[in-house]
């Protein structure tokens, strides 16, 4: 679209082209037989980001980075997601597209949503160059109005920024905090520090904290247990670290991954906290299905985080998930062996949750494999590795915080057509994705290399759409 048009044009006039755009798109995404059902998505084409999440008046909206022109990634808006439940979803109209003013033209990316003085408001980062933006809704987060005083940042506090965008806010005392994704050139990754009264008057305070890495984009930052925990997305594994924050200086501890799978698997998390006061999160999937079908990127599934009595961040999917469970299958205590038959030959499906219980015994390495053709071969393995406690899918992993000798390896994984999210023993988990490639096989097995090991249990069930409606 060219900026000239976008001028002559009202916001309005935009969000209507692109709802007319996603309209004439979503039947081919959502018909791609490797189009998750019960994970957020746009209606079609290009998502990344979670955005702005949000509990209001008892509801859940979450927001996300939206391309509704194409499954490529540009033209960034903010699509709207609502649910009651966590669980079960239904779209809203587009909250923001790009224009028609210049500050904001070329993209209105990633930020929060907050509540202040009962109005809700968006808090966004324009571009280009990349500026602070505020939006507002006066009828319940359906549409939303652009501050006049856009930007109400208009220029980074200092010159050797390599970033500056992804506000972050929360109420601190009498006053909003925000930080903003950054990076100090020649030092490293950083979250700048703002203080507001009326998110409008902004005032700089001072880098958070300074540390590794080049840009720390999506800043999140959240007490946890009785410790302050900071999520940041380096263009690498999203990091985290316990630690404290003390007049206005957050002292981190060890930085660790969040999530074993790559970057393009789990990024730019965004989080809220919910009504029973747990830290919910989601994050970015990358990645479409079927070449041609215009869709690409999803988010994971709500993923709740507790603080360890060893400072670690657990991950866990959020219980109501259970609520998507269908047709069971339950398998029980067999004898694993490397040249036995495959338990789980009579099991098959692309939309399950699999809750397993596996004692290793003395395995190399034992695992599931997930999307399995008629000639046994899986399109997705997850794989336990005894030897530095790895749990990897198709290669991609590390290591899970010590459970041997006393537990068996508890696993729950998530397929959801192209999508696999495993969580182990409760505290960790990875994410990845599975393209069949031709091989549009259902079939799950259970495998294991230079030893034996015993499934305690294995329960299997036929997953839900989460789409209301
Ligand atoms: C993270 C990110 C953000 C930015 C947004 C643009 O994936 O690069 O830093 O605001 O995506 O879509």
């Amino acid at each position: 679209m060219d900026t000239e048009n976008r001028m002559t044009t009202t916001h309005e006039d935009l969000l209507a082209q692109a709802e007319r755009s996603l309209a004439a798109a979503r039947a081919a995404a959502e018909s791609d037989p490797l189009h998750p059902i019960y994970h957020i998505t746009a209606p079609a084409n290009w998502m990344n980001d979670p955005n702005g999440p949000v509990l209001y008046k008892g509801v859940y909206h979450l927001f996300y980075q939206l391309n509704p022109y194409g499954p490529d990634s540009a033209n960034k808006a903010w699509g709207h997601v609502v649910s009651r439940d966590l669980v079960h979803w239904e779209h809203w109209p587009v909250a923001l597209v790009p224009g028609p003013s210049a500050y904001d033209s070329e993209g209105v990316w990633s930020g929060c949503c907050v509540v202040h003085e009962g109005v809700p408001t968006i808090l966004y980062t324009g571009v280009r160059p990349e500026v602070q933006c505020v939006a507002r809704s006066a009828d319940g987060l359906r549409t939303w109005a652009k501050e006049a005083a856009n930007p109400v940042i208009g220029a980074p506090p200092r010159d050797d920024l390599t970033a500056f965008r992804d506000p972050f806010a929360w109420r601190e005392g009498d006053e909003w905090r925000m930080l903003l994704g950054a990076g100090i050139a020649g030092q490293g990754g950083t979250a700048l520090l703002y203080r507001s009264r009326d998110l409008v008057e902004w005032e700089y305070v001072h880098p958070l904290c300074i540390g590794f890495g080049q840009v720390w984009e999506c800043p999140n930052f959240f007490p946890l247990g009785d410790k302050d925990v900071l999520v940041v997305s380096p263009y690498g594994p999203v990091q985290y670290s316990v630690g404290t924050y003390q007049e206005a200086r957050f002292a981190p501890g060890e930085w660790h991954t969040l999530d074993l799978g790559g970057a393009a698997d789990f990024y730019a998390p965004n989080s809220l906290l919910d009504a029973h006061g747990r830290r919910v999160m989601w994050g970015w999937i990358k990645g479409g299905g079927t070449a041609g079908r215009p869709w690409n990127g999803a988010l994971s599934l709500p993923r709740v985080l507790t603080l360890t009595a060893d400072d670690r961040v657990a991950v866990a999917p959020a219980s109501e998930l259970t609520r998507l469970r269908g047709a069971h299958s339950r398998v029980e205590d067999v004898h694993l062996r490397a040249d036995g038959a495959n338990p789980l030959a009579h099991l098959a499906g692309d939309t399950l949750e699999i809750a397993a219980e596996l004692e290793v015994g003395n395995v190399d390495a034992c695992g599931l494999g997930l999307r399995c053709g008629s000639n046994g071969e899986a399109a997705a393995q997850i794989v336990y590795e005894r030897d530095g406690n790895q749990l990897r899918l198709n290669g991609t992993g590390g290591r899970l915080a010590p459970f041997l000798p006393d537990r068996p390896l508890q696993l729950r994984v998530f397929l959801d057509r192209s999508i696999v999210e495993v969580y182990a023993n409760g505290r960790d988990c990875l994410t990845g994705r599975v393209y069949p490639n031709g091989n549009e096989g259902l079939g799950l097995s259970l495998f294991v290399t230079g030893g034996r090991a015993r499934l305690k249990t294995m329960d299997v069930w036929d997953m839900g759409s989460i789409w209301e409606g």
